[in-house]
């Protein structure tokens, strides 16, 4: 007997939100599968967002089911989701400012390992965390930074240790929401060689909203278009972008044509 197909890293069934009447994310079926990048794009207002907020857990839906590895998650708390292996990026709020790069990397390991966050003295002397914070902050190039506090970084370098941080996570699913949002040009390749990394050296799903049509045919196994909350595309790179409804709706106006 052929063994059973394994289930998709992530998975959402007739996913819906309504905020008043107004329906956000519209009955999104959806499955997202190990060592994939797929990029999502669509309009501001599209419900992208609200989709990833809905997955991690912010938000709970109106309708339809969240499931990781074929577990249904809808009831769970956005904390149970992240044990389970759902990595949101880091938002600047989620950082230590008056910690440095170093610190803020290792209570992520140290969380990770479910050693509590009130060890922070004690798990100084814990080399293993720290020697695995370095590890992260090297492979992240930013063993350059360790030791600045995370308040004080340029802009570019606090995006980064963002992306650090979810990757000292190791989650099994990697949630980008514009991370090269209100990075100047020159930033913005560190930041893509960072996710990039991250697909190419693990067998990890990775979901990117990213508005940069250049920048998600780089990246991006397969694109997924949402439009007033519904899949309206999804498929090949070449293929999503090459169609109609991309060509008409998206690549002449909303989405930046970079
Ligand atoms: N908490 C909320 N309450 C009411 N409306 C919301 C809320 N969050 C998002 N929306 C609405 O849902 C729609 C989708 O928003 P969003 O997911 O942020 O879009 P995107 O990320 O694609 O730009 C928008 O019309 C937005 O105004
Ligand atoms: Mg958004």
């Amino acid at each position: 007997m052929a063994p059973a197909p394994s289930p998709p890293a992530l998975e959402t069934r007739d996913l819906t939100i309504r905020f008043g009447g107004h329906v956000a994310v519209d009955a999104v079926n959806c499955a997202f599968h190990p060592g994939t990048l797929t990029a999502i794009v669509g309009p501001n207002g599209a419900g992208k967002t609200t989709y990833f907020n809905l997955i991690s857990g912010q938000l709970r839906p109106t309708d339809g089911q969240v499931l990781v590895r074929g577990e249904d998650v809808t009831g769970l708390t956005a904390a149970a989701r992240t044990r389970r292996g759902l990595g949101r990026a880091f938002q600047l709020t989620n950082l230590f400012p008056g910690l440095t790069v170093r610190e803020n990397i290792r209570l992520v390991v140290q969380s990770r390992r479910g050693a509590g966050m009130d060890l922070l003295s004690r798990a100084a002397r814990r080399t293993d965390l720290v020697d695995e914070a370095d590890a992260v902050l090297a492979r992240m190039s930013l063993a350059g930074r360790r030791d600045d506090l995370a308040g004080a970084l340029p802009h570019g370098d606090q995006r980064k240790l963002e992306v650090a941080m979810l990757a000292a996570l190791e989650p099994d699913v990697f949630m980008f929401d514009e991370p090269t949002a209100g990075m100047s040009v020159d930033e913005v390749p560190t930041i893509l060689d960072l996710i990039r990394r991250i697909k190419e050296t693990t067998d990890k799903t990775v979901l990117l909203v990213e508005h940069k049509m250049d920048v998600v045919r780089q990246l991006a196994d397969r694109i997924i278009v949402l439009h007033n909350g519904a899949l309206v595309a999804d498929g090949e790179p070449a293929e999503v972008i090459a169609s109609p409804i991309v060509q008409e709706a998206y690549l002449g106006g909303a989405i930046e044509h970079a």
